[in-house]
Parts: structure tokens; sequence; C-alpha cells
């Protein structure tokens, strides 16, 4: 089957925002919602996300933040386990508000959220996972394909791999190490299914939203170390989605059927990036059953997070995009951000935002979104690490703009 890519990208530069579902909507127990894998999962100071920044009832309060902020877009997640109860409402209700905003919606299915029922028939390590994310993608396309501008289907599957299932850090909190590989296959393949759903519904533009690091190897011995660390963050994700091919180290540990790929790599309207930060690696120590090891990068400022902050490492990424993928349809940065302790002069967080954006626009791409419009939930982190442009109070729920707030605004208006 031929299928050609609508031209149905907005044509101007996309200045954005983006969230995520279970960061910031709390409501655990509306409209029937069912419970995820990250409801009960650990997290810093023993927080949870159950209120979180309770934007399930103050969503016409943060879009009209939005308004104020001046962008075209904000990217959202959808809840599969609210959706899994048959609540679809909410999301009308907050797709309406955005278009009435003027704010085009950018929807991704899964940011993580994986409901419970589905980790219980083994998640993302069982291949029908990815039929049932495909399904779920189906019928939340039914309903919002005539109004949502941009999909992303799956967001950075990379970390859910390596933290959910190969570190154990998230949810699910499994530690299996290379073993963890055959759910990156299943998270590819949910895409891919995703995307046919999409089209099938009618989607405008479709997309993804890919986390990348540029891998800097500690010194020229230990360039195979970096190459081996590329393949498993990089290469492992995006490589079947925009060439149909798996990177050589990793091929044979994948379950892949025949046509698989062909399903995987399926004409996308935009290819979204995630950048934080370059990630520096070296030749593992005698013992280490990996093929690297992470090595500190101390001569960059740091977020609070610890990470370094290497504006031209997003330049870097998206030629490193560019070369290896000559057909790369348009890319845009679908996150950036830094977490800051919590001040509301955030003169940090402008730096990081100036040099990100600069970083971006010479790099070509189309669009740009903060992570993120309000403080949230950051998985394990809790609410010890804080991303907003606006500050919120858990416990009252405040919102308050923080400087680079006002900065952004300002950007954006130039
Ligand atoms: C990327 C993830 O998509 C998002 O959920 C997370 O909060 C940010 N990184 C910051 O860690």
């Amino acid at each position: 089957m031929f299928w050609e890519a609508p031209v149905t990208l907005p044509d101007h530069f996309l200045w954005g925002v983006s969230t995520s579902a279970f960061q910031i909507e709390g409501a655990f127990a509306a409209a029937g919602r069912q419970p995820s894998t990250w409801d009960a999962f650990p997290a810093f100071g023993g927080h949870d996300a159950s209120v979180a920044c309770d934007h399930y009832h103050r969503y016409r309060e943060d879009v009209d933040l939005m308004r104020d902020l001046g962008v075209g877009a904000y990217r959202f997640s959808i809840s599969w386990p609210r959706v899994l109860a048959g609540d679809l409402a909410f999301y009308d209700r907050l797709v309406d508000e955005l278009l009435s905003a003027g704010i085009a919606p950018v929807a991704t299915l899964y940011h993580w959220d994986t409901p419970q029922a589905v980790e219980d028939d083994g998640g993302w390590l069982d291949r029908d996972t990815a039929q049932r994310f495909a399904s779920y993608a189906g019928a939340v396309a039914e309903r919002l394909a005539d109004r949502v501008a941009m999909w992303v289907p799956v967001n950075e599957p990379a970390m859910v791999t390596l933290l959910g299932y190969a570190t154990g850090q998230h949810a699910p909190g499994k530690a299996l190490l290379y073993d963890a590989l055959p759910t990156a296959h299943h998270l590819n393949l949910g895409h891919g299914l995703a995307v046919q759903a999409l089209r099938a519904a009618g989607a405008r533009a479709v997309g993804t939203a890919n986390n990348h690091t540029p891998a800097w190897p500690a010194s020229e011995a230990d360039a195979d170390a970096a190459d081996a660390y590329s393949d498993l963050h990089n290469w492992l994700y995006a490589d079947p989605v925009l060439a149909g091919r798996y990177p050589d180290s990793l091929a044979d540990r994948l379950p892949v059927r025949d046509g698989d790929l062909d399903v995987i790599s399926a004409p996308l309207d935009f290819y979204g990036v995630n950048y934080y930060n370059p990630t520096r690696l070296r030749a593992p120590s005698e013992g280490n059953p990996l093929p690297f090891e992470l090595v500190d990068i101390d001569e960059y400022p740091r977020t609070g997070f610890g990470w370094p902050v290497v504006p031209a490492g997003l330049t870097g990424m998206v030629s490193l995009l560019r070369d290896r993928f000559v057909d790369i349809p348009p890319v845009y940065v679908t996150e950036s951000g830094c977490s800051y302790p919590h001040t509301l002069q955030d003169t940090d967080r402008i730096a990081y935002l100036e040099g990100h954006v600069d970083a971006a626009l010479a790099a070509g791409v189309r669009g740009y979104f903060v992570w993120s419009l309000i403080d949230n939930f950051e998985w394990d982190s809790g609410y010890s690490q804080r991303f907003g442009l606006v500050h919120v109070d858990h416990e009252t729920q405040e919102r308050t703009p923080r400087a680079s707030y006002h900065w952004y605004r300002e950007r954006i208006a130039r």
C-alpha cells in the first residue's frame, strides 16, 4: 500500500510547551480511571501523583496560562488508564478549550502510564501489548482526529526500556538488563501499529517523540563504548522508524517477525526530538557486564538534576540525525527544559532556554516545546525536581509564573 504524507503541518514555527497526563492530572479515581503501573511506584520522599497539579480539574486555568504565554501549540498526553474506563470526555473538553484559545493540540498517546491490567499480562515484554495499544490509539483518534493537530504515539520508548525494564528505576521496576530488549521492539511495533490506526481514523500530522543524546567518548579509546551506548539509546528507536532496520549490535536480540519493520517504518509527517543533555561514555571496567560505563560531564554548568547544560549538543544531535537519515521528515524539538530549585527568579532556567532555543533555531527545526509548562510529578524524583515555567504550590495548587515564563512570552512575541 502506498501512502503519501499529507502536508498538514502548521506552516509557521511552532512555539509550544509540553506536559504529560500522569505528571499533572491527579484525579486517580475520576470517572472510573483504571490503576496504572505508576500509581503506587515508590518515588522520592514518598511522593505520589494522586493529586499532582490537579490539572484534571484545573485545565481551564492552565489553558489560560498558555494563552497568556502566547504559545501556538500544547503537547499533552492522553491517559490510557482513563480511556480504558471509557473516559474520553476530559480530553474532549481540553481539546476544545485549547482550540478556543487558538492553541494547536499536540497529543501523545503513551507517556509511560501503562494500565496495570496491561502490565499484569506482561506489559511491553508481551507482543500483544503493541496491538492493544493500537486499538486504544484508534479509539482515541475516532473521537479526536478532527481536532488534534499533531499526534505522537509513544513518548521516549528508550526510557521505558532502559529505566522501566532494564534498570528498574522507573515503573514497572524490572531490572532485566539486556533481557529488556524485547520491550524496545514491542514499543516500536506499538508505534507502527498506532500510526496505522491513527491514519485509518483520519488523523492529521503523525510523528514521534524520541529522546536523543549525543554519546561522547571519554577518550579516543572509548569510541566503541560510546557507539554501543548510542545504539541502545538513540538508534534502537530512530533506525527502525526512519530506516526500517535495527542497529547490527542489537538486531539479533530482538523478536522481529516478517513485516514488522515495514509497519514500524511507515512514513511520518514529523520527527520529534526530546533533548536534555549529552552523555559521556568510557569502556567498561573489569567485571562490568555492559559494553560501556557512564562518566560525569563536569566542565559545563549543571541543572538541579546535575545534568550538564550543553545547547550545542542539540544542534549536533539534529545534524547527526539528518546525516544518518537523508529522508528525515521535518524535525520538532518536542521537549527541552531543565529543573532548578524552588525559585521564581529562575535566571538559570532563562539562560538554559536562551541557549537551547538558539540551538534549535540554528538546527533549522520547525518548532520548540519547553518541558514543562508547570512544575509536576517528576517520576521517581517526585516533586523534588521542578521543570516549570510556572511554579506550583502542591499544597494549595496555586500557580505562579516564574521569570522564565515572562522571558518565554517575550521570546515568542519577538
Ligand atoms: C522526558 C520525559 O518525557 C518527561 O516525562 C520528563 O519529565 C522529562 N524528560 C524530564 O526528566
